[in-house]
């Protein structure tokens, strides 16, 4: 039987860094893509106990493909040094030291802000920056604030007011705080929030007024600690929507049915009937989530509509095929908007028992896109053993189009025994990929990543 899911298949770690260039390419790279492709995800160096492994844990591992003029100029995949990871790997530590506790790889979330690149994870971990080049510079103060906080792995970036939000949680604390950085990652300003019992806090929503927070059953436990992911489900205690203005003050508490939100798609304000509304699109963890067998969840997409005058929340189930890793063209972040991008996880469930030896990958072999405003969704699958992750959205040279774009994530390639990186058309969705990048290695299933255009500084 298989030791545990997340340690082999495609969820396995891979042993070595690699660097290539000039990546062989089937079809067509889009001439106006001038970046990086990047995703992060766990790629634990040793696990001491494989049975009681977590796929959430162990040192983040960056992959990363550079492009330019229709050319994928080289591909690199690098742990992220931690004190730790450095040790392990027999080099000097990189940077400030941290203290002990918190020398922990993030693995979570890598993203570039004014021309820097930085790996995030949570919980008062220090985000780290990286080269253009992927290689670790050392941890970084990106939103550190005197409490212990700092930037999350979910941080949004809003093109309007070119500052950068996030919601930070610390372990143990009954405190968050709504960070808010300018385009230089300089924090500019914060709001503490009341959460009691320590909720835990992965991602939020920003609208044009309001930031959304989320306070579910998922609470912090010491009790965990040991396990590496210290959360337990309480199901005395209730779950609701906050809606607090960006520019601070007090939360507004609405309350709806227990859940946890993975994932937020995006949010954004109306008027309805009974007067102004927000509208938020999320993934949906149904009632005694596990969150240490994230892989025994179904979580769905829906939508909660707060009345801001009745004080009600209406829910409405968007799509009830099971779908985590939600992404939108970040241009319409906390606007109206028609067009959401997820990954299908219909294989993501737990072994029927003992001799269950399936190989299990965990996420399905599609990506979707759904339109809100028909309510339908697409599927492309990439065949058998074709797994995929998070599909991020990077738009048109001069799009005409909320869907005008590509749908760019790593796919398995198992006629290779590799990875490809695959672009989709968002407009001809279920059509041929525009792009297959070929890349000399596989590319473990992961967590977040982003599009970052823009040359080295
Ligand atoms: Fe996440």
């Amino acid at each position: 039987m298989t030791v545990n899911r997340y340690l082999s298949g495609n969820f396995a770690p891979v042993a070595e860094e690699v660097t290539a260039y000039d990546l062989p390419v089937t079809g067509r790279i889009p001439a106006h893509l001038n970046g990086r492709y990047l995703r992060i995800g766990p790629n634990p160096l040793g696990v001491e106990d494989p049975a009681a492994h977590i796929w959430t844990l162990g040192a983040g591992m960056v992959h990363g493909v550079r492009i330019r003029d229709g050319r994928a100029e080289w591909y690199r995949n690098r742990w992220v040094r931690s004190g730790t990871v450095a040790d392990q790997l027999g080099e000097p530590r990189r940077g400030h030291q941290v203290d002990e506790r918190l020398d922990i790889s993030p693995n979570v979330q890598v993203a570039g802000l004014a021309g820097r690149t930085f790996a995030l994870i949570e919980g008062g971990i220090r985000p780290y920056e990286l080269t253009y080049d992927l290689d670790t510079v050392g941890p970084c103060d990106l939103g550190a604030t005197p409490e212990g906080y700092s930037a999350n792995a979910h941080s949004l970036f809003d093109p309007r007011t070119r500052q950068l939000h996030s919601l930070a949680f610390l372990y143990g604390s009954d405190i968050v705080q709504h960070i808010v950085m300018d385009e230089a990652g300089k924090v500019v300003r914060t709001t503490d929030i009341p959460a009691p019992g320590n909720p835990y806090m992965h991602d939020f929503a920003l609208t044009d007024n309001y930031v959304l927070v989320f306070d579910s059953p998922v609470v912090f436990s010491a009790a965990h600690l040991h396990t590496g992911v210290p959360f337990r489900w309480d199901g005395d205690r209730g779950a609701r929507v906050g809606v607090l203005p960006r520019e601070g003050g007090a939360v507004r508490w609405f309350e709806i049915a227990p859940c946890l939100v993975g994932h937020t798609l995006n949010a954004y304000e109306g008027v309805g009937g009974n007067g102004p509304e927000i509208v938020i699109d999320v993934v949906r963890h149904p009632e005694g989530f596990d969150i240490r067998n994230i892989g025994s969840s179904r979580p769905t997409l829906d939508r909660w509509t707060i009345d801001l005058r009745g004080g009600k929340v209406r829910e409405e189930r968007m799509d009830d095929r099971v779908q985590e890793f939600p992404r939108l063209n970040s241009r319409y972040t906390g606007r109206p908007y028609r067009y959401g991008y997820a990954a299908a996880v219909e294989l993501y469930a737990p072994p029927a028992g003992p001799d269950d030896d399936r190989p299990d990958e965990g996420f399905s072999n599609a990506l979707l896109k759904h339109d809100l405003h028909r309510g339908t969704t697409e599927a492309h699958e990439f065949g058998r053993d074709g797994a995929v992750g998070e599909g991020v959205f990077v738009a048109a040279e001069s799009p005409t189009a909320e869907d005008d774009g590509y749908v760019m994530a790593y796919v398995f390639n198992p006629e290779r025994g590799a990875s490809d990186l695959v672009i989709l058309s968002a407009q001809d969705f279920t059509g041929e990929p525009v792009a297959r990048i070929h890349l000399p290695a596989r590319v473990p299933l992961g967590l977040h990543g982003n599009w970052v255009p823009g040359e080295e500084r």
